[in-house]
């Protein structure tokens, strides 16, 4: 199992736009498994290749309580968003930082699978929001560009201090 390394906020590469996916090929296949494996073993439930470094149009996300249900999306698209929730919200790239983010609670995305089939798929509460969070990352955006820019400025010294001195959060690892 390779876990790949994970870009931390405020690394410039995490604001690249990626690029479309041509064709669920050999080495996409092999990227998503890669992807996956991070994904659990980080452990998170959502991850885009831009925080792999990759500027490719490709999410993972797995919302499962058992963590058996991977769900791959390779040029996701939003094709209908609506309604407003609220939910605190985590990222792999911002460890230790969680804000409560309004978005549209329900989506539906239309992607791309593992297999190169073309599916849609409608989602509410969690995957919802993981859905739109993932998409956010392929286009340079992450959520913390939802919080006012002091809140954002605060974070940004945090995790910029965390990458000085090590991890001397007394939180639990998420
Ligand atoms: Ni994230």
């Amino acid at each position: 199992m390779t876990s790949l390394s994970i870009l931390l906020f405020p690394d410039p590469l995490l604001r690249r736009t990626a690029a479309p996916v041509e064709n669920v090929d050999g080495a996409v296949v092999e990227l998503i498994d890669k992807m996956l494996d991070t994904m659990y073993a980080a452990p998170g439930i959502g991850l885009a290749a831009t925080q792999v470094d990759v500027h490719r149009r490709i999410v993972v996300i797995d919302v499962s309580d058992e963590s058996d249900s991977p769900l791959v999306l390779v040029n996701p698209e939003l094709v209908l968003a609506e309604g407003e929730g609220e939910m605190q919200e985590g990222c792999l790239s911002i460890p230790g930082v969680y804000e409560t983010i309004k978005r549209p609670s329900e989506v539906r995305v239309r992607a791309v699978n593992r297999e190169g089939e073309p599916y849609e798929l409608d989602a509410d509460g969690l995957l919802a929001v993981c859905i739109q969070h993932e998409i956010d990352h392929l286009d340079g955006k992450l959520f913390v560009d939802y919080l006012s820019p002091l809140k954002r400025s605060r974070i940004r010294r945090k995790m910029e201090k965390l990458m000085r001195d090590g991890d001397d959060d007394d939180e639990a690892p998420t």
